[in-house]
């Protein structure tokens, strides 16, 4: 019974997607003897810049990127209202700059903060705020633009699941100040790690290049400031294009598996697919970056994982409350209902671009027997 993190299952939760053509690239890359700082992480800017219409900087991951747009935009203190309903990453980067997260509650049709939840914890203290595209569910960023703006504050989007994703014609992380995307492996596209920022302003996309790369502001000796080394590797960089060349087929793969779990589900009682808002402008699109059902009754929840479990099949508990962690649970917040009433209720089931469809009948048919116990 593989129940202990790092055994084997039979039907895991994510699998990356490899394509040959992946490893070509990775082993041209060994074969240059270029492994830092050359062609392949331009070429992943100039591909991701075109799909996403606005400029963007490879980073190493989506942790470094929230920090680094932080930075960029100002943000050296105070208050930044983030979701409680996430992941925890989000928090870090807020702490690592300084300042303090303020935790605001998630709508129930979107599992997304919008202005009305932002609104409900605004202090005077907040200095920026950042909303996260849970589950690939785009936040509704435009109208957060709006009304940060009459409070002079930046937006800096959690994209880190969204990558994909496009609402009213527009690529998610294209609309706020600053949005930062992850490569970990179960995101639909990886490079082991990595991350990218995306920005609206070429001159914030310029101070986020110095930031990542020590402060330079040319080659060589120019250091102007502050800095890190958040840089990705020529390696990462050559597995990103790979993988970037292949980003509509994986939305296509991965909305086939959606929509088998979505028509499956609709005949089990007791759970029901996590709120998403429908996308019904054409050229809208959802990218699903995992799979998560809400059970009826919490209470559920371990005896339903343990019966998948016994059967091979992994599962994951996305998200808990970033507030139950120990840096975080004494922190500033609103009113949490929503997310105390969903996060102990969401269980994430196994989700990826080849995931057989006779593999999706099987985590439903076995979830279907555990409900049928819980109830
Ligand atoms: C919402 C969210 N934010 C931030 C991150 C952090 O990304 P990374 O692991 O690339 O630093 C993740 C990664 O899973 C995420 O899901």
């Amino acid at each position: 019974m593989p129940t202990e993190p790092g055994q084997h299952y039979r039907i895991p939760l994510s699998r990356p997607r490899i394509t040959d053509g992946d490893r070509q690239s990775v082993l041209s890359v060994l074969e240059s003897h270029r492994l830092a700082g050359g062609p392949w992480t331009t070429r992943f800017e100039t591909i991701s810049r075109e799909t996403l219409g606005v400029p963007t900087v490879a980073c190493s991951s989506g942790t470094a990127g929230l920090i680094l747009a932080l930075k960029a935009l100002g943000v050296t203190g105070g208050e930044v209202i983030t979701p409680a309903l996430g992941f925890i990453a989000s928090a870090h980067a807020i702490r690592a700059v300084g300042a303090t997260p303020r935790f605001c509650d998630v709508s129930p049709e979107t599992l997304c903060c919008g202005p009305e939840e932002v609104e409900r914890v605004w202090t005077d203290q907040v200095q920026a705020i950042m909303p996260v595209d849970l589950l690939g569910v785009p936040a509704p960023v435009g109208a957060l633009m709006e009304w940060a703006g009459t409070r002079g504050v930046p937006v800096i989007e959690d994209a880190c699941e969204a990558l994909g994703t496009r609402v009213g014609g527009k690529p998610c992380g294209s609309l706020a100040d600053a949005a930062s995307f992850g490569f970990y492996p179960n995101k639909i596209l990886t490079m082991g790690e990595g991350g990218l920022v995306a920005c609206r302003d070429e001159e914030v996309a310029s101070q986020i290049r110095q930031l990542a790369n020590q402060g330079r502001t040319g080659p060589g000796f120019a250091f102007s400031g502050e800095g890190f080394n958040y840089r990705l590797t020529e390696l990462q960089a050559a597995l990103g294009v790979s993988q970037w060349e292949g980003l509509e087929s994986r939305i296509d793969d991965r909305q086939r598996v959606a929509d088998h779990y979505l028509k499956l589900l609709e005949t089990v009682s007791g759970v029901v697919p996590a709120p998403a808002p429908a996308l019904d402008q054409s050229g809208d699109c959802r990218s699903w970056f995992t799979f998560v059902v809400l059970l009826e009754n919490a209470g559920w929840r371990s005896l339903v994982r343990e019966h998948l479990a016994n059967e091979g099949i992994e599962t994951g508990l996305y998200f808990p409350s970033i507030t139950d962690f120990k840096p975080y649970d004494q922190s500033p917040r609103g009113d949490l209902a929503v997310t105390e009433n969903v996060s102990p209720r969401m269980l994430a089931l196994p989700f990826h671009a080849d995931l057989d469809l006779s593999e999706v009948e099987e985590v439903v048919t076995t979830l279907k027997e555990a409900l049928i116990r819980c109830t």
